[in-house]
């Protein structure tokens, strides 16, 4: 049986790539696709999803949207990775649909609630709808499988010299899922930073005759220049797919089950504080004795079969 999964977006030229892959999956079942302000504003996140569900040949998975902000700090442009667009300016034919007249929270919850087995929510944007779903509509927790979620880090950040964007956009949203006692799965960035297709091959499918090839070449050549040194413009990054990726090949990825908080305060504000240590249980000695909520965290990665595996999923999809 397909894992059911629904798909929580800011699609994001990542979440196209991871889109595409849980699509053309057959042990992946998109029963839906939720949308949330993160790398785009909400109404181009919404359209971009749309687009690229089209492109997919699945224009009958229900699209809804949701939070075109976080829950308490202002929602903030990530134009500088993503493109005005968040695709990167990749053209795709406009979309002939809407979106749900439902929220994104009650499409969750419908999707959820009348599934026949527990559903996986795959979160790759900001965690404010599924915060909201879960403030909603407590019930549904029971009903989830796990939360697959794609953000923080057990080392480095990129939003800020700790924080990894997604969960840095929306701390509180992030905190309350950690805290809403349903099974996690972290795909950090010290997963996420190394799954990369070669430059060469991306250019070859951007300029192929496979016509969703082609999208996904252009989307894994848009370069990203943060910086005016070469070396540290990156290009060719499945970024949010990986974490759809270890659902279908987790041996693939080596987790371990640690304690990981949600820093809400100071400069450190959105960092996932992973609990690394051998010994943990030192606090309790100190009087502080709050328990922590644990993850299965993402802390290696076999790279070349996790970039090879999104290929040759996304290669399935229809040629012409
Ligand atoms: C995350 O931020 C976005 O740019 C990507 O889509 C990914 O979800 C990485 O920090
Ligand atoms: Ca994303």
């Amino acid at each position: 049986m397909p894992t059911p999964v629904i798909m929580d977006v800011d699609t994001g030229i990542d979440d196209a790539l991871a889109l595409l892959f849980a699509v053309a999956h057959p042990e992946i079942d998109v029963l839906g696709v939720t949308c949330v302000a993160g790398n785009a504003g909400l109404e181009q996140v919404v359209d971009n999803t749309l687009r690229i569900l089209d492109l997919a040949g699945a224009a009958d998975v229900p699209v809804a949207a949701g939070a075109a902000r976080p829950l308490i700090a202002p929602a903030r442009s990530a134009s500088h990775v993503h493109g005005a667009d968040g695709l990167g300016g990749v053209a795709l034919p406009a979309t002939t649909r809407q979106a749900s007249s439902e929220s994104a929270v009650a499409l969750m919850r419908r999707l959820i609630m009348q599934h026949p087995t527990r559903v996986t929510l795959v979160a790759l944007a900001p965690q404010t709808n599924l915060a909201l779903l879960l403030r909603t509509h407590p019930e549904v927790a029971e009903r989830i499988e796990r939360i697959v979620f794609m953000g923080g880090s057990a080392s480095v950040g990129n939003a800020t010299a700790v924080a990894e964007f997604n969960v840095w956009h929306d701390p509180e949203a992030a905190a309350i899922v950690s805290d809403a006692g349903v099974p996690t799965t972290m795909y950090g960035l010290d997963v996420f930073n190394v799954v990369a297709v070669p430059f060469d091959r991306a250019a070859s499918l951007a300029t192929g005759s496979h016509r969703v090839g082609r999208v996904v070449g252009e989307l894994l050549s848009h370069r990203v220049a943060l910086s005016e040194d070469e070396s540290l413009q990156y290009t060719g990054f499945i970024g949010d797919a990986g974490a759809v990726c270890a659902i279908v090949a987790p041996h693939l990825v080596r987790f371990e089950s640690l304690p990981v908080r949600v820093e809400l305060a100071g400069f450190s504000r959105g960092q996932t504080i992973v609990d690394r240590r051998p010994y943990a249980g030192e606090d309790k000695l100190h009087g502080l004795s709050d328990e922590w909520s644990r993850s299965e965290v993402a802390l290696g990665i076999d790279a070349d079969a996790v970039a090879e595996l999104f290929l040759e999923t996304v290669l399935q999809l229809p040629r012409d």
